[in-house]
């Protein structure tokens, strides 16, 4: 069967997170590969429905595979979320003569590709990036192994300030909703505890923990916090609750904030961002659609839309165990 896609537009939609320059610069190589015209839209899905695009060749991607953020610039589109916008998206669309296109981004992203496809029958494809790890279908998004990095190199900074003071550090970081990064960057940083949103532990049981820990000869603590922790308090609020209920330790706070989505990509997002820019293409080519690109067992996968919208990425439980073991 001859390829119906001729132009595939290209764009990233909410937060961004390092890897997407790559994973763009994958989509756009993989289109100048297979002789199919690529066109970068800017802004997202705001861009979409200004017909800010920009077309790209395979040189006007050159040295962004080791740059953080998106060239693209990314957007959250209220007016996307309107039939009305939409249509004019759809309308820019049909006027530059484009096919098809891939949103790098997370799951609202991925719902405002699928209500587009469902209006206009227009092929969409979907990669995974936000540094929450926080979809199903890929063992792994863009953006979550350079995050890891970031907050364990930053963990370790603070133990030795922790360290000098004895102090206990309390560390939020990203993931409203999910407790990926906490638990392994907890892990990989050495933290006496770990709050997620997937677990709630507790007051009452993290104050024993921490005075367990304090009997075993420890005399800095770092308890890392994921923001969606569902514990009941703010970190400033756990940290004033644990230091009047524990006064053992100088309490201080640090959140970590943007800085984790930010940076250069690590080898592993880089690597990861260019096979699912060949896969999304390849897939375009072959006539599919409503498809997002994941990595699971190393191989690459192609799941619904909306089962990765639906779907729900689960913790890794014998985190939780190990994180247990190593505070011993
Ligand atoms: O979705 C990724 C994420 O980093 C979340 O963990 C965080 O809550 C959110 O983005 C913050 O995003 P913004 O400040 O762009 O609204």
């Amino acid at each position: 069967m001859e390829n119906q896609i001729k132009k595939i537009a290209v764009l990233t939609s909410g937060g961004d997170a390092p890897g997407m320059n790559a994973a763009i610069r994958s989509v756009v190589r993989s289109c100048a590969y297979y002789n199919i015209e690529c066109v970068g839209v800017y802004r997202g899905y705001q861009g979409m429905i200004e017909g800010d695009f920009k077309e790209m060749g395979a040189r006007s991607v050159g040295n962004i595979i080791n740059k953080g953020g998106t060239i693209l610039k990314s957007a959250r589109s209220l007016e996307f979320m309107t039939k009305e916008g939409r249509q004019k998206a759809y309308d820019y669309l049909k006027k530059e003569g484009i096919d098809a296109f891939v949103v790098i981004g997370g799951d609202g992203s991925f719902t405002g590709a699928l209500v587009f496809n469902q209006e206009f029958n227009f092929p969409v494809m979907g990669i995974p990036g936000t540094i929450d790890n926080d979809i199903f279908g890929t063992n792994y998004t863009l953006g979550y192994d350079t995050a890891l990095n970031t907050v364990v190199e930053v963990i370790d900074k603070i133990r030795d300030t922790a360290s000098s003071h004895n102090r206990l550090f309390f560390v939020e970081v990203m993931g409203r909703d999910v407790g990926h990064i906490a638990l392994n960057a907890g892990v990989g940083a050495g933290a006496e505890e770990i709050l997620i949103p997937e677990e709630n532990l507790g007051l009452d049981r993290l104050i024993e923990s921490l005075k367990k820990s304090k009997k075993s000869g420890k005399s800095s603590s770092i308890v890392v916090v994921a923001e969606g922790d569902k514990i009941g308090k703010n970190v400033f609020e756990l940290a004033e609750y644990v230091e009047e209920n524990f006064p053992f330790y100088e309490v201080r706070v640090s959140v970590l904030g943007h800085m984790q989505r930010g940076g250069t990509p690590s080898c592993f997002d880089r690597v990861l961002a260019s096979r699912m820019g060949v896969k999304v293409v390849e897939s375009l080519i072959e006539g599919k659609s409503n498809l997002m690109v994941g990595v699971i067992d190393n191989k690459m996968v192609l799941t619904e839309l909306d089962k990765a919208i639906k779907g729900k990425s689960k913790i890794n439980r014998e985190l939780l165990k190990v994180s247990d073991i190593m505070t011993t």
